[in-house]
């Protein structure tokens, strides 16, 4: 028997076409992504949380010279809000990234790593998560729910 994932998402030709509170956000994954500690890969990445009660998280990407001791913008964002909220539902992760690390007809997208932390922060709260991919050109990804990013995730 044949089964199938489909994955549903919209996209959205650029940041002005999104609402004031996505616009805001994908403010703050810059800002955050300008003050990524990157000096190994070049590659900068910003993540930003909106709170169910409207406050905003940032994260970036922090290296190290022992390569796996570094994190992931995505991880030490959603780390950040499971320390110091962890019964404040995240609404929306908008993710933005600069450097030439990906091949320009590869989409922005988080590693598997951050699915599966993405998958968990999603799974211990009531709502989804929805989360903003900022494209290299300009476009933005609009996924429903980190569930969509990671099939057959592993999960209790
Ligand atoms: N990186 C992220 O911050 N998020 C991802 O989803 C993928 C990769 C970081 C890790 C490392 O600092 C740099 O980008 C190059 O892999």
């Amino acid at each position: 028997m044949n089964q199938e994932f489909t994955l549903q998402y919209n996209i959205v030709s650029a940041e002005s076409e999104l609402h004031a509170a996505d616009q805001q956000l994908v403010s703050a994954a810059k800002a955050a992504r300008s003050r990524a500690y990157a000096p190994y890969s070049r590659f900068q990445v910003g993540a930003a949380l909106r709170l169910e009660n409207g406050q905003i998280i940032e994260g970036n990407n922090q290296e190290n010279i022992a390569y796996p001791s570094g994190l992931c913008a995505e991880r030490v964002a959603l780390f950040y809000a499971g320390a110091n909220h962890p019964n404040v539902a995240i609404e929306t992760i908008c993710i933005v990234v600069q450097g030439d690390l990906i091949a320009p007809e590869n989409a922005v997208s988080p590693c598997g790593s951050c699915r599966q932390v993405m998958l968990e922060s999603e799974a211990r709260q009531s709502r989804p998560i929805r989360v903003l991919l900022v494209q290299n050109d300009a476009r933005i990804f609009i996924l429903n729910a980190c569930k969509d990013l990671l099939p057959f995730g592993f999960m209790k």
